[in-house]
């Protein structure tokens, strides 16, 4: 293992180049501008697998955007490791709160990162820690340390709900079979407690749209008698979360696993402040619902945000209309015991029957994911918390996250296989925002981590 780390620490400067070429491309998934910057970037992670000593490494084309797989086999009878990431990321607008060019990645230092920070879209979520996986496998290969087979499974999609993946993985069972699925695109509580995530969080999310008038209309000729689509979804928004916060949906919350007191008493123990965790989002208070701690309310409880509202004119300067049309972009997470599917036709329903006669309610469904639980007690778990242990000097917690990687559930029910989720962003990273960006120091304990769970896994697999 020492010969690893050594390799590690002596090429640090060029993985940092490579990682900064990749981060140049502008794989946003969303976006069909973008299509040839996305498979750019398939092109260079194959290629870098490639270097990195891995085997069969090939662009697998789907519907949507292509998936990179390679691996090395290196003896039937170890256990075998898929890691899964994303080289896709989101769109980077709005481009004039950045500090920096998005796709020109520099390094900064800020408080939270004395030794210095990557910013760029992506640099976090997920190219910096996929990439983590790509050097930690070439570190082994090239020093003879590797003990397990290892196979890659990087996809494209990721960012727009992977909706590829699911016919990609019934497709291509045989060749992805493994014992374990190890992800980093997830976080930990900080550099000083180490975490594991053991939970995400399911999605629903719709479009909703409803509909007055056949056409714009003059608003003094007809205000005060037209009904004002703007005025009604506003709300019906407004509508969907009671007093304590809780959401009106009937049935909503019919499903929900309650969660253990103890695992309740182990969140409560999780360092967490809140004065803190206020001054950096520049609130005065948080929200939520009522009951619940700031990280059980974002972490274990689901929750139903709306994302974007439009609707008449929105143009510079003052237009006098009642508008025909009005539109919002609604997403819930959800968590164990909720289904996507019952729940999105909860919200269709709901939405209809309580909107007043004089509007028309249409609700569309853009897409969706299944919570996800990880096991404990699993020689997988126990791997990562020991290689973190090792690393960190410190026992990690696990802790469930509210974030979601819908393709994890299906990674359950298609692949049958467990995973494990040993990310090491921070919530302060700002993924998915401006000035995204990720520690050198996460990207550096990250590739040794990963480095040690190969050790743990396959001596605690035998
Ligand atoms: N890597 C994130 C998910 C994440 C981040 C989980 C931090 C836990 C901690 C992933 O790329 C993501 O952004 N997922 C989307 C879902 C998707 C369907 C767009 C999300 O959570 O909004
Ligand atoms: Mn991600
Ligand atoms: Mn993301």
């Amino acid at each position: 293992m020492q010969k690893a780390i050594q390799y590690l620490n002596d090429n640090n400067k060029r993985f940092l180049e490579e990682l900064f070429s990749l981060l140049r491309i502008k794989s946003v998934s969303t976006d069909d501008q973008y299509k040839s910057e996305v498979i750019k970037a398939a092109e260079e992670v194959k290629n870098r697998l490639e270097e990195a000593g891995a085997e069969n490494c090939e662009g697998i084309p789907t519907a949507g955007h292509p998936v990179v797989y390679a691996d090395k086999i290196i003896d039937e009878n170890l256990p075998t490791v898929v890691v899964y990431g994303h080289y896709d990321v989101q769109p980077a607008d709005p481009l004039e709160l950045w500090d920096t060019d998005p796709f020109d990645p520099q390094v900064r230092t800020t408080e939270i990162h004395p030794e210095g920070a990557i910013f760029a879209r992506g640099s976090a979520d997920d190219k910096g820690q996929m990439f983590m996986h790509v050097k930690a496998f070439e570190a082994l290969v090239k020093t003879d340390s590797l003990t397990c087979n290892v196979k890659f499974m990087i996809e494209g999609e990721e960012e727009i709900g992977s909706p590829s993946l699911p016919d990609f993985l019934t497709k291509y069972k045989e060749k992805l079979a493994g014992d374990v699925i190890l992800i980093s695109d997830t976080g930990l509580l900080s550099l000083e407690q180490p975490s594991i995530t053991t939970g995400l969080r399911g999605m629903s999310y719709v479009e909703v749209t409803v509909t007055g008038p056949n056409r714009d209309l003059h608003s003094g000729l007809y205000g005060g008698s037209v009904a004002n689509p703007c005025n009604i979804l506003a709300q019906l928004i407004a509508d969907l979360h009671d007093d304590d916060n809780r959401i009106t949906v009937p049935g909503f919350y019919d499903d929900v696993e309650q969660v253990s007191q103890e695992e309740r008493d182990l969140m409560a123990k999780a360092p967490f402040d809140e004065e803190k965790y206020k001054k950096e989002l520049g609130i005065n208070a948080v929200w939520g619902e009522k009951g619940y701690s700031t990280l059980e309310r974002s972490s274990i409880r689901p929750t139903l945000d709306c994302n974007g509202i439009w609707g008449g004119y929105t143009q510079p300067g003052a237009k006098t209309i009642i508008p025909s049309k009005a539109h919002a972009k609604i997403s819930m997470r959800l968590v164990p015991g909720q289904d996507p599917e019952t729940i999105t036709k909860l919200i269709g329903e709901h939405l209809r029957n309580v909107a007043p006669d004089y509007v028309k309610v249409d609700v569309n469904y853009l897409h969706g994911g299944i919570p996800y639980v990880c096991p404990v007690n699993t020689p997988e778990y126990q791997a990562a918390a020991n290689a973190m242990e090792e690393s960190f000097n410190k026992t990690p917690i696990p802790l469930r996250s509210g974030g979601s990687i819908p393709i994890v559930a299906l990674f359950e029910q298609t692949l049958e296989m467990k995973s494990v989720l040993m990310g090491f962003g921070l919530n302060s990273d700002a993924i998915h925002s401006p000035n995204e960006h990720y520690g050198l120091k996460n990207f550096k304990i990250g590739q040794e981590t990963i480095c040690r769970f190969y050790e743990q896994y396959a001596r605690l697999k035998k």
